[in-house]
């Protein structure tokens, strides 16, 4: 049994090693079921070993590699929900990553304990070498340790590893009602016009939070960025994933030498459902180029109060997607806004006519969740979760997907018009007009 105090560590005496193990064992009986990870402590550490109270380099980007290179660390969360664990979303190598420890630093003394992590790679790995992963960490059960490092060995120099702030420690209060989840903005975005005519829309339906991974995009849309965060709408959380691994842009394995699929979504998405667990009653998991779209109720507030009030032990809301080809327009000019025309993007008011439902294929479906039941999620359906989780009917509302169409030759005769998102076109006009002028798009785009 090792002990570090606040400047050295030493071996404590028998009697107490007794003590410590019969303690252990205590704790294992009462406090863990069987497949939940243990608590291991440290055995041989040098005793000459220094030790910052509480030391360690804090970690600076949101993804953080570990000195394997096959470990990477987005963010750990407090997760008391079944017992008292770290839960560390990150990302994994499946098969080359076989154990990992946590180590957790004791405040006031400095103490440190050293836990084994469960490693749960999640099912959705789509054949990619790497996928998400959760770090499940018994915590001490004696302190709530504010960070934790992750180290490949139960032994080492806690000094020389990065440490992690533990999020979701103290609950706060809501801040808000609905948080969008958009994962992950790629490949230098510039679909300026549809960006901001999606933001006004969650803004319309209810949203006050719409939290953005952010791999890479345009100036342009750098600057409109940074309207909604002065705003205080939108949080860009960075997402420098390609700095570490091959990503690909397909979200199954193509066996290309990729590492993994879709740029990381489904971790960004995890890491959003924690990092929003406690501020928002619910998490909408949806690309931006998807707007969940009520059709009977005015929005989401009123449409999950009714959705509850039937559904009262489900936590997670599955809302069909329909593809609006971007490519099909209206046959009149009607919102075709001549100022608009000169930002670059596509503008959804003109495509409001649906892909039929194809025969003998699944259409997927995105999600609004409450949080606290995720344990784990997937893009398309939650993997692990407490309660149920319900299909809702088109009749209620669909995923409004404005993109390329999926069958390019179908005539625009077999698609349906579907003009609900036109419900919303007063406020939506007036608000995307605000936005484009008090944010400077305009003047930037009308420049000689
Ligand atoms: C990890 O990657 C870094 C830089 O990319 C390299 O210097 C280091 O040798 C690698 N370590 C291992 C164990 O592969
Ligand atoms: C919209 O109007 C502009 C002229 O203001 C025209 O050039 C363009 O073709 C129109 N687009 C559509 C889809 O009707
Ligand atoms: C635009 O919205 C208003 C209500 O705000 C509605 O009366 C009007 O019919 C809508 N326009 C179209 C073309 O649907």
């Amino acid at each position: 049994m090792l002990y570090c105090g606040k400047k050295s560590c030493f071996v404590a005496v028998p009697s107490v090693f007794m003590f410590v193990i019969l303690l252990t064992h205590y704790w294992k009986r009462s406090m863990f079921q069987n497949d939940t990870p243990r608590i291991i402590y440290v055995e041989p550490v040098p005793t000459d070993q220094t030790l910052e109270l509480c030391g360690g380099k804090p970690a600076s980007n949101t993804i953080a590699a570990l000195e394997d290179n096959r470990t990477f660390i987005v963010a750990p969360y407090f997760d008391n929900r079944e017992s008292k664990i770290t839960r560390v979303i990150g990302i994994v190598h499946h098969e080359e990553v076989t154990a990992l420890y946590c180590w957790f630093c004791c405040q006031p003394d400095g103490e440190v304990h050293v836990s084994r992590a469960d490693i749960d790679v999640h099912s959705d790995r789509f054949d990619f070498p790497y996928g998400a992963a959760d770090l499940l960490c018994a915590e001490p059960p004696t302190c709530d340790p504010s960070y934790v490092s992750i180290h490949s060995f139960p032994n080492g120099n806690i000094e020389q590893l990065p440490r992690f702030e533990i999020k979701n420690r103290k609950p706060e209060p809501f801040s808000a009602d609905f948080t969008v989840c958009i994962s992950t903005m790629f490949g230098n975005y510039n679909n300026v016009l549809q960006f901001i005519q999606s933001m006004e829309m969650y803004k319309i339906l209810g949203a006050q939070r719409v939290v953005i991974y952010k791999n890479s995009c345009s100036p342009l849309m750098e600057s409109v960025l940074a309207f909604y965060i002065a705003e205080g709408t939108v949080e860009v959380v960075p997402w420098p994933i390609t700095s570490h691994l091959k990503v690909s842009p397909h979200w199954r394995f193509p066996k290309d030498g990729t590492h993994i699929g879709y740029y990381g979504q489904i971790t960004a998405l995890n890491d959003c459902v924690y990092r929003n667990m406690y501020r928002s009653r619910f998490v909408l998991l949806n690309d931006i180029d998807e707007i969940i779209l009520p059709a009977k109720h005015p929005d989401w507030k009123t449409m999950m109060r009714s959705l509850q009030e039937q559904n009262p032990e489900t936590g997670v809301f599955l809302f069909e997607n329909h593809i609006f080809p971007n490519t099909v327009f209206t046959a009149t000019a009607v919102f075709n806004i001549s100022s608009w025309n000169a930002v670059p993007g596509v503008n959804i008011l003109q495509h409001i006519h649906r892909e039929a439902n194809r025969k003998d294929r699944y259409n997927p479906r995105k999600m609004i969740v409450d949080p606290r039941k995720v344990i784990q999620t997937s893009v398309h359906s939650v993997l692990k979760m407490y309660g149920n989780s319900l299909a809702v009917s088109n009749n209620i509302a669909i995923t409004f997907h404005c993109r390329e169409p999926y069958e390019p030759d179908v005539p625009k005769v077999t698609l349906i018009r579907d003009a609900t998102l036109w419900r919303y076109n007063a406020s939506l006009l007036i608000n995307v007009n605000k936005v484009l002028h008090k944010s400077g798009i305009l003047k930037t785009m009308l420049k000689p």
